[in-house]
């Protein structure tokens, strides 16, 4: 199975019992249930409320967007929102083609929805999404990570409203590495020598799990090999393609390299997006694995994982001279330029970015906060440990390539770095993702 969504969901079920959908939204509403909320309730519960619609991608953890959204149209009676579900993220050709078809038709519909990163350039050059900036103050954008503040601007306009931040990380078998005495790898070099160890001595089948489907993550993964042999895809000035540049071909070599040469990732990568580079790792199989922050709670779940309490966590590794490289993830909120209910559609956009809703989706769907004050909060420190450990990472990722043609330019370089590691002919490969890609971003 590829939807990483349904693994969360067996993955999250034993946290789950005793604790069912209507007490959780009881809970929940109970805390947001402050006096003037209550006021505004009893008051508007008399009118008709407005009804907007909201489409996202598919998350699940120990609760769904879904259940999230509930909390919503409980909490108060002037708004009512129903919820549209595409494809999980790992699915994210899929994805955007719905959104792109629903959003082309300008008929307001989803009023609200959620859109990767790497799409709000995209849509809001085609003018789907509504600018924010007379909606959201200096000082509300102030209280978001700047990173992902700045990725939800285009042309200098406020398109989207920070959701969550993802980032690619090392997972590694503490347990392996310490009776092995293996430091946990700096250096790709390391990586390379602690995988071949330990699948010599039989402790682990798999020395390196990664994402080479011809996918979008393989870009993500592809942004980390190169940015952390000091290389790129694109130039600073979004003209100048850099695919074909020599840090960029060693870094595809070596990915090559990884399951070719040295052999410590399977043929298999080939195949595998996030959940099947995932299962072997929670199934005690592999020693390294690259992947985003939601495989840690599923790592710690008895009920799924026989590596609880194994797992370390760690930025990526860099290549000998180069810095480590996580690339930046994350979906975020944007309000349709044709909707009919902005004032409906503003509200909730506000409230699924809002402070008490960020802490909601990180400890029950894992998704780290784009908010610092939510990030650095005790409550988060408790349920999700690793994120704060981690936050250099979060905070400094690298985004893919920012351009309104973002879509055609990573297929363009999906086709050619699968063809790649593949069949190992880099060089050539990467010749021609740089003629295509010169072709997109000049038209
Ligand atoms: C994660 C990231 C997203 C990325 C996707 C690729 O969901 O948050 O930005 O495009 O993975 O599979």
């Amino acid at each position: 199975m590829t939807d990483r969504s349904e693994h969360n969901v067996s993955g999250r079920s034993a946290g789950t019992r005793g604790f069912g959908r209507r007490s959780f939204l009881m809970a929940a509403g109970a805390a947001l249930a402050t006096p003037a909320i209550l006021k505004t309730i009893s008051v508007a519960r008399a009118a008709s409320p407005a009804e907007i619609t909201f489409s996202s991608a598919k998350f699940f953890g120990k609760r769904t967007v879904a259940e999230v959204v509930d909390l919503f149209n409980q909490s108060q009676g002037e708004i009512r929102v129903t919820y549209d579900e595409l494809p999980p993220p790992s699915a994210s050709t899929e994805v955007h083609q719905g959104l792109v078809q629903r959003l082309a038709k300008k008929d307001g519909s989803p009023d609200v929805f959620t859109q990767d990163v790497v799409w709000i350039a995209e849509f809001a050059a085609a003018g789907w999404a509504l600018a924010l900036d007379d909606v959201i103050s200096a000082a509300e954008a102030a209280e978001y990570f700047p990173g992902v503040l700045a990725a939800c601007k285009f042309d200098g306009k406020l398109t989207a409203l920070p959701w969550f931040v993802d980032s690619g990380m090392l997972y590694y078998r503490k347990d392996l590495l310490s009776a092995a005495g293996i430091a946990v790898p700096e250096t790709w070099d390391q990586l390379v020598a602690g995988a071949e160890q330990l699948m010599k001595a039989g402790k682990a089948k798999i020395g390196y799990s990664w994402q080479a489907k011809q996918a979008e993550v393989l870009i993500c993964d592809l942004v980390e090999f190169i940015a952390s042999n000091g290389g790129s895809i694109l130039g600073p000035d979004g003209k100048t393609v850099t695919i074909a540049d020599k840090p960029a071909v060693e870094a595809v070599q070596f990915m090559y390299d990884t399951i070719a040469k040295y052999k410590i990732s399977p043929a298999d990568v080939r195949s595998w997006d996030e959940e099947p580079s995932r299962m072997p790792f929670t199934g005690g199989d592999v020693a390294f694995l690259r992947n985003w922050s939601y495989v840690y709670p599923i790592s710690q779940d008895a009920k799924t994982s026989s590596v609880v309490g194994k797992v370390g966590v760690a930025p990526l590794p860099h290549f000998a001279g180069g810095k480590s490289a996580a690339c930046l993830g994350g979906y975020q909120y944007g309000v349709n330029a044709s909707t009919k209910n902005r004032d409906a559609a503003v509200t909730f956009v506000k409230w699924l970015s809002s402070p008490k809703t960020q802490l909601t989706f990180a400890t029950e769907l894992g998704l780290a906060p784009s908010r610092p004050a939510v990030f650095d909060s005790a409550e988060l420190g408790k349920a999700q440990p690793f994120m704060q450990t981690l936050k250099p990472v979060f905070v400094g990722a690298t985004p893919r390539p920012v351009t309104p043609r973002y879509s055609q330019v990573s297929l363009a370089l999906q086709s050619a770095v699968s063809k790649a590691v593949n069949d190992g002919n880099v060089a050539a490969a990467l010749a021609e993702a740089k003629k295509k890609i010169e072709s997109i971003v000049s038209a």
